[in-house]
This record gives C-alpha cells, sequence and structure tokens, in this order.
C-alpha cells in the first residue's frame, strides 16, 4: 500500500510492483484518518508501516518562510505521529507488528544550515523514540532509522553539498533501502546509516562547539522554497 500526494506516480508504481495506492497528505490529520479507515476496511491487520514522507528545508530559522517552517513540522514530526495513531488498531490487529520511522541524522545534530529541517526531525526522533518503548509490551516494534545524506529528488544533496568531504558521505536511496530490511531482520531499535554518523551524534552530545564549526564549513546551499513548492 502506497502513499503519497501525487496520483500519477503512485498509479505507476502500484502498477509496476502490483500494489495499491492511496493519494494522501500526511501533514493533514483529517485525511489521514480518513486514508487509514479506507485501507483498514479492506486490510483489518497491517503487520509493517513505514513512515517515510518528509520535505526539505534548506533555510535557516532567520530566512525561511514562515508557512514553510510550520509545514516542516506538519509533515515531518506530525505526519509520522498521525499515520501512527491512525493505523495502531490495525498493527495491533495483525498480532505483530513493525513501525519503521525514517527520521534523520539532522534529528541528532543541530545542522544550522537547515535548522528548521533539523528542528522538525528532532522532534520526530523523540517521538520515535517514545513509541518504541510505549508500543513494544503492545507487540508492535518500532525501528528508527537515521540517514545520513542520501541522493534523492527532494534532496539533491550532491549540489546542495559544496564541501568535498561531506558530498563523498552521500549514498542511494537503495542503500537506505537495503539498511531498513537488515533492520528489520535483525529487530534493531535505532540505526544510523552509513554507521559511521554515530559519531556526529555523540559529537553533538559531547562537543557542540565542534559540531557547529563542521556543519558551517559544509558549505551547504540554502534554497528559498516556499510551502507550495516542494
Ligand atoms: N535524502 C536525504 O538526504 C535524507 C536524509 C535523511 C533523512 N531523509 C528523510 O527520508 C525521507 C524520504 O526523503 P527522500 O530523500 O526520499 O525525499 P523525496 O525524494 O522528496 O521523497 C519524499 C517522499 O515523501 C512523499 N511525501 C512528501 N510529502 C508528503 C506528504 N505531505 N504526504 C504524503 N507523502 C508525502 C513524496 O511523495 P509526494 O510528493 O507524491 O507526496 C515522496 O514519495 C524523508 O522523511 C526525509 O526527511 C532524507
Amino acid at each position: 500500500m502506497l502513499v503519497a500526494r501525487r496520483e500519477e506516480r503512485l498509479r505507476a508504481l502500484a502498477g509496476e510492483l502490483g500494489g495499491e495506492f492511496e493519494v494522501c497528505d500526511v501533514g493533514e490529520r483529517r485525511v489521514v484518518e480518513e486514508t487509514a479507515e479506507r485501507v483498514r476496511a479492506r486490510h483489518p491487520g497491517i503487520h509493517l508501516l513505514v513512515n517515510n514522507a518528509g520535505i526539505p528545508g534548506r533555510a535557516s530559522f532567520a530566512s525561511i518562510d514562515s508557512d514553510r517552517l510550520e509545514r516542516l513540522i506538519r509533515v515531518n514530526y506530525l505526519g509520522s505521529v498521525w499515520c501512527l495513531r491512525a493505523f495502531l488498531p490495525a498493527l495491533e490487529a495483525a498480532g505483530g507488528a513493525d513501525v519503521v520511522n525514517i527520521v534523520s541524522v539532522a534529528g541528532t545534530v543541530a545542522f544550522a544550515p537547515s535548522g528548521p529541517y533539523s528542528a522538525s526531525k528532532h522532534a520526530a526522533l523523540a517521538f520515535s523514540r517514545a513509541a518504541t518503548a510505549d508500543l513494544r509490551p503492545r507487540g508492535i516494534r518500532v525501528h528508527t532509522v537515521n540517514p545520513g545524506f542520501v541522493e534523492t529528488e527532494g534532496f539533491p544533496q550532491r549540489t546542495a553539498l559544496r564541501s568535498r568531504m561531506f558530498r563523498r558521505l552521500v549514498i542511494e536511496p537503495d542503500d537506505v533501502a537495503r539498511h531498513v530490511l537488515s533492520v528489520l531482520d535483525r529487530d534493531k531499535r535505532e540505526t544510523f546509516v552509513p554507521r559511521v554518523y554515530r559519531l556526529a551524534a555523540l559529537a553533538q552530545a559531547l562537543a557542540p562547539g565542534l559540531v557547529a564549526r563542521a556543519a558551517a564549513r559544509s558549505g551547504y546551499r540554502q534554497s528559498h522554497l516556499q510551502s507550495g513548492n516542494e
């Protein structure tokens, strides 16, 4: 079951995979609840929920468009919360289920060049960690996956990063997909992909000044995305 906003893409991919799709903006709570109701009518028990939807915010707190800042919180943080809550009855009905929350290294490190995005992912990380502890006793295993820079349509990292050192860290979506499968196989609660980013999270806790200087040196190109321009 594929869930996103662009119907044509969903239709094509669902056709290719032999799957189903629902058009849904996860940032809109009522829409998520109605979508979940429709899905649950067809599939009363769901074994796996992947909260992957997310939007970029390559701008600082000072310069970002206000609507865009609110939208980042709605989609990147609340979107996962609304989906988990709406699909919870179906996850419980499955009698053992997994939830994968795609968060980000930006949820562990205050990356100033995209501060509002980073803040939305900090919220998403706290949500995911809390849900892990909350839901285990109910038979639902929650997994937090924190990718670093991944080259995708929404996050063209190779052009955004000026620093050659940072560009070398960029991985592909397939690397993340393989990682998610291994996380499910090994029942890992929280992981980084690639693993080296665990050091960034440690550095943030132990030496925040060092992280701030490194982020400033990344030469991250900011964009001027508006809320309607994703
Ligand atoms: N790429 C990176 O460097 C990176 C690093 C760390 C974490 N992440 C996270 O990884 C996840 C996937 O990002 P990506 O890099 O693959 O970006 P992407 O290429 O822009 O893909 C984002 C996906 O989310 C869907 N989506 C966006 N907003 C949505 C909404 N409001 N409701 C429903 N679906 C929505 C999009 O489909 P529609 O536009 O059709 O809705 C698209 O399928 C995000 O949570 C992102 O924050 C990315």
